[in-house]
């Protein structure tokens, strides 16, 4: 039987999930509905899927009140999500969400507690952490014992208005760290085998820092802080350091060319835009390099988090990415927030207990 989904969302990267990722999985699910506030991009979307006028819904709560279907995919925009995941729960549909869970702490925390009353499967969407340079490189890490800490740098030339994507990204708060950094917070877990103790450090805005968003150029494109440096105190001893900038002018490791490097007992990992992933040890007083081979998977990225999902609602396994253990990188994104906001050292775990969910 194949699962049914009630797709939210048809926009940018929604196109991408219901034309490759889903197409993918065509055998094991089809859409029972769509849903989208743009009647336009949804009649569209529905015409190419050959969907009746009657599975096409620009009100999401009509959509659940009608639609009969086994899980619901949540690819709106994030101050959106928290509405969607109320009201699968309320028909006990499972989910699967683009991240971030939501747009702001309070929003994670009450969709966590509506998914664990409802008991609903959710799984939170982190593609970056299969891609195949990632899986790369979490071999090397697995060859040189403990991590001591990891660096990791996301810089984007993203000044031009709309060349980071969709426009809700130009003029919302803190879009580095919600929409961008969320991956990169999820991926120094993943790399470090950590979760997150403390943060501190900084998002800002070049422009209103100097005084006025025009008064530092390029970076008057963003309505909110395009920038940010953190450091992260992890729960198993290692420590991680993030730079993040969506106004780079010069070098650049933009989405799929992240640079990251982890520091560990036995020598270092080191990952950079080439995709090459090397293991650099200090062997009779000399540095030497060895190039890793490319772990090869049949679903990365995205595909990997569509067959995992299934593969969960088929009976398989819990996902690494549930909502349990993703709402742990939500608690560093917006601790980081009010790291920044307050000047001061944020205590994430303390976050975590303080929101009933534990760390
Ligand atoms: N994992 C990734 O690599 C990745 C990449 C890009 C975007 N995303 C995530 O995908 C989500 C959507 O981002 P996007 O870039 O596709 O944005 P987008 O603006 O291109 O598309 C969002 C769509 O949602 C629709 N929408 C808005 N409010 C709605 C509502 N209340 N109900 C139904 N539809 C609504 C809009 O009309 C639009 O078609 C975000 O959570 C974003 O963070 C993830």
């Amino acid at each position: 039987m194949k699962k049914k989904c009630l797709m939210l969302g048809v926009g940018g990267m929604a196109h991408s999930w219901i034309f490759d990722f889903w197409a993918r999985q065509a055998q094991r699910m089809e859409f029972a509905a769509l849903v989208d506030v743009n009647s336009d991009a949804l009649k569209t979307a529905g015409e190419k899927l050959g969907l009746p006028a009657s599975a096409l819904f620009t009100d999401a709560e009509r959509a659940f009140e009608r639609v009969e279907a086994d899980f619901c995919c949540i690819v709106t925009p994030p101050r959106f999500h928290r509405i969607a995941v109320e009201l699968a729960c309320a028909r006990k549909m499972d989910i699967l969400s683009e991240k971030p869970i939501a747009a702001s702490w309070e929003d994670a925390v009450s969709i966590t507690q509506a998914v664990q009353k409802a008991g609903v499967k959710m799984m939170v969407t982190q593609n970056y952490r299969y891609t195949p340079r990632i899986l790369t490189l979490k071999t090397a890490i697995s060859q040189l014992g403990q991590v001591n800490y990891a660096v990791g740098r996301y810089a984007g030339d993203y000044r031009a208005r709309g060349s980071l994507g969709a426009d809700f990204l130009y003029q919302m708060a803190h879009p580095l760290l919600v929409e961008c950094a969320i991956h990169h917070f999820d991926q120094l877990r993943n790399l470090t085998g950590g979760d997150a103790e403390t943060v501190c450090g900084y998002e800002w805005h070049p422009g209103l820092a100097r005084g006025a968003q025009n008064s530092f150029e390029g970076s008057d494109a963003f309505a909110g802080q395009p920038c940010a440096l953190f450091v992260v105190q992890m729960s198993n001893g290692a420590f991680a350091h993030y730079e993040g900038s969506n106004v780079a002018s010069g070098e650049v490791n933009s989405w799929h060319r992240e640079a990251y490097r982890v520091e560990c007992e036995g020598g270092t990992a080191i990952l950079d835009r080439d995709d090459k992933v090397w293991i650099v040890k200090r062997e009779n007083g000399q540095s030497q390099a060895r190039e890793m081979a490319t772990v090869a998977v049949e679903f990365d990225g995205h595909a990997a988090i569509a067959n995992q999902f299934l593969d969960w609602l088929e009976g398989g396994a819990a996902p690494i990415t549930v909502l349990d253990d993703n709402l742990k990188s939500n608690a560093l994104l917006f601790a980081a927030i009010r790291a920044s906001e307050e000047k001061r050292v944020v205590n994430v775990r303390e976050m975590l207990t303080k929101a009933g969910i534990g760390a």
